[in-house]
């Protein structure tokens, strides 16, 4: 559909042209004219402020961050503009259920995403659960995790994916790098592996000295687990800023 809309400035008359057509991701809008200055125009119709929204949307980057409960990555990306959006089959601890998909990621795997970044379950293949691999093995739980983690390795688009120290390195292959949160701002060590595809390693930002483990020292508690494993907030905006305005700019 074409859509024409007549914008006037104080000394003539021009005409801008939007196209308006859906795509898989949403609907699109092209400017094929724009030579007025936006501060000039006086008289817009509603239609064009819809059209100009879906312009911008267009620009915006669309991006997954799958197994993200706290929304941490996905609040940082919101913050510069980009359409992120969380996944994961809890509800989110990080105030945005707009931006929240509460499912099994699996299927949104099939859709168009610009950039995905991963933070699957490590539980059964982490080195630090080693002493119960065997069970894990014999049941079939770590060929299943394994499964899901090598889902993401597949996607065309760029990718990252998180996850601790373990089996992956030698299943799938080396990281790209290992990170540590006092790379990123916070006294505290847990390595962090990063397998990346189309996407720079990521740049430390702060480092600090403590060398904590706070994560592993966390007294017993129902929420122990999910709290241990979300994601550093000097991390999440490192993710953001480099990777995330990358993307941006490519659009
Ligand atoms: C290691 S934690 C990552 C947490 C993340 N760093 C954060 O800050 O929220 C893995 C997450 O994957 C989620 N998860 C497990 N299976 C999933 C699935 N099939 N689809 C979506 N999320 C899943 C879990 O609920 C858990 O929150």
């Amino acid at each position: 559909m074409i859509m024409i809309f007549l914008a006037k400035n104080q000394l003539n008359s021009r005409i801008v042209l939007f196209r308006t057509g859906s795509s898989r991701c949403g609907i699109r809008t092209r400017i094929f004219t724009s030579t007025v200055d936006t501060s000039a125009i006086l008289t817009l119709s509603a239609h064009h402020q819809t059209a100009t929204a879906l312009s911008q949307r267009r620009k915006m980057p669309k991006v997954l961050v799958a197994c993200e409960e706290s929304q941490a990555v996905t609040i940082e990306l919101r913050k510069l503009g980009i359409e992120a959006y969380s996944c994961d089959i809890l509800p989110c601890s990080g105030g945005h259920p707009e931006w929240h998909l509460q499912q099994d990621i699996i299927p949104l795997l099939d859709e168009k995403w610009d950039m995905v970044l991963a933070f699957p379950p490590c539980t059964d293949l982490a080195v630090s659960g080693a002493k119960w691999f065997k069970d894990k093995q014999s049941d079939g739980r770590q060929q299943k995790s394994i499964e899901f983690f090598l889902r993401f390795t597949r996607l065309s688009s760029p990718w990252a994916i998180e996850n601790p120290i373990g089996i992956m390195s030698t299943i799938y292959r080396k990281p790209d790098q290992i990170i540590q949160p006092w790379q990123y701002g916070h006294g505290e060590t847990k390595k962090t592996c990063l397998w990346l595809h189309d996407l720079p390693r990521l740049i430390p930002t702060e480092i600090v000295e403590g060398r904590e483990q706070r994560v592993w020292k966390m007294p017993p508690h129902p929420e122990r687990a999910k709290m241990r494993s979300k994601t550093f907030l000097g991390i999440a905006k490192a993710m953001a800023l480099q990777w995330g305005l990358l993307l941006k700019e490519a659009k």
